[in-house]
């Protein structure tokens, strides 16, 4: 590492995963510490906001220490503190963003605050540098959006879900087959084990539209597992797996190559939870390969919450040396186009 060098600490607790990361000049990974809290949740079958809170404050200052040693850096080394201030579970930010906070008062570095969406979308940068403009699809427990970047952090949302996200869709039809929280890993390999897919509904909404909508989807699974146990059928989870996640894949694929054709993007984006699906990163690599559309698939460790990504994130705004204050406040439903 020269001297020139910058290294941004960053911390992610917006849901269940409390991460500490330290990435050197927004693109080489020093260190990526996650720590998952869905063993605890899942007795719940879901994030219970209050419990994810405590957790996260058990956590996140040995994880700091951990992050920092992994790195095989010292604090005099730092550059700047970065924290996800939305959207995500405000009680749960709010412990990432008051650690990063003293952090940054302690140390005398700046803070910078980051979308955690612009995260997800930047953890591709952690892979390969971004082309653009490009088209993001970004796909996660809370979200289901395609995102046009004219330029770097310049995003522009072109659709998005009327009713639940994708991640949302996965977790809930996994609980009506009875798996495991969350569902989406789940449905994936169960979808993988059918050699015949149970015929499902897709909703492309009105010809033009970029936005999703998986409600409907999700009622015809319902109904199709109340239907086999008012007959007392053996229930084929496996087909019913493999036609649900087939209608989520491609309408996610059809559109986003839509959108990459349109907006003359030179670069498809993958992004979000719902990346690490074995399904979807197939078929959107087939489908891009036959079209010549340049595509960037990060490794699943970073699909998933991480603060590596919100540490390729900040340093867009380091750049531009757009720096929070130390009243920073957390914001729950944060706009990632005023970002
Ligand atoms: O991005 P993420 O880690 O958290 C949010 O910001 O929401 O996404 C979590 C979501 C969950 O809904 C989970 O079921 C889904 O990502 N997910 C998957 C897979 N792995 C995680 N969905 C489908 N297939 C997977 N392999
Ligand atoms: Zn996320």
């Amino acid at each position: 590492m020269n001297e020139q060098s910058v290294c941004i600490l960053a911390v992610e607790t917006s849901c269940d995963e409390t991460s500490v990361a330290v990435v050197e000049n927004g693109v080489r990974i020093r260190s990526n510490v996650v720590s998952s809290q869905i063993e605890t949740h899942r007795r719940f079958g879901g994030v219970v906001p209050e419990i994810a809170s405590r957790k996260h404050v058990e956590s996140i200052t040995w994880m700091i220490e951990e992050a920092l040693q992994q790195a095989e850096l010292t604090t005099d080394r730092l550059s700047a503190i970065a924290v996800t201030q939305g959207p995500g579970l405000v009680g749960a930010l709010l412990v990432g963003i008051m650690a990063a906070k003293s952090l940054a008062y302690a140390l005398e570095l700046p803070l910078i605050a980051v979308h955690h969406i612009a995260g997800h979308i930047y953890a591709n940068q952690l892979v390969q540098p971004i082309e653009y403009p490009a088209i993001a699809l970004v796909v996660s427990g809370g979200h289901t959006e395609l995102v046009y970047l004219e330029a770097p952090a310049r995003f522009r949302i072109v659709g998005q879900t009327r009713d639940d996200a994708a991640g949302e869709a996965y977790d809930k039809v996994a609980r009506a087959l009875r798996l495991p929280y969350p569902g989406g890993p789940h449905i994936d390999k169960l979808a993988h084990e059918a050699d015949v897919a149970q015929e499902m509904p897709r909703a492309w909404l009105e010809p033009d539209s970029y936005d999703f909508s998986f409600s409907g989807l999700k009622s015809a699974v319902l109904n199709t597992v109340n239907q086999a146990q008012m007959r007392g059928e053996a229930l084929q989870s496996a087909q019913i797996a493999r036609g649900f996640q087939e209608s989520v894949i491609d309408v996610l694929v059809t559109k986003a190559l839509r959108a990459v054709n349109e907006f003359s993007a030179r670069q498809l984006l993958l992004a979000g939870g719902v990346a690490a699906n074995r399904g979807l990163r197939a078929q959107l690599s087939e489908r891009c390969a036959e079209l010549g559309v340049p595509l960037i698939v990060p490794p699943l460790s970073l699909c998933t919450d991480n603060a590596a990504m919100i540490a390729a994130a900040a340093f867009l705004k380091w750049e531009r040396r757009d720096f929070a204050e130390l009243d920073l406040q957390a914001v729950p439903l944060l706009n990632l186009e005023t970002w």
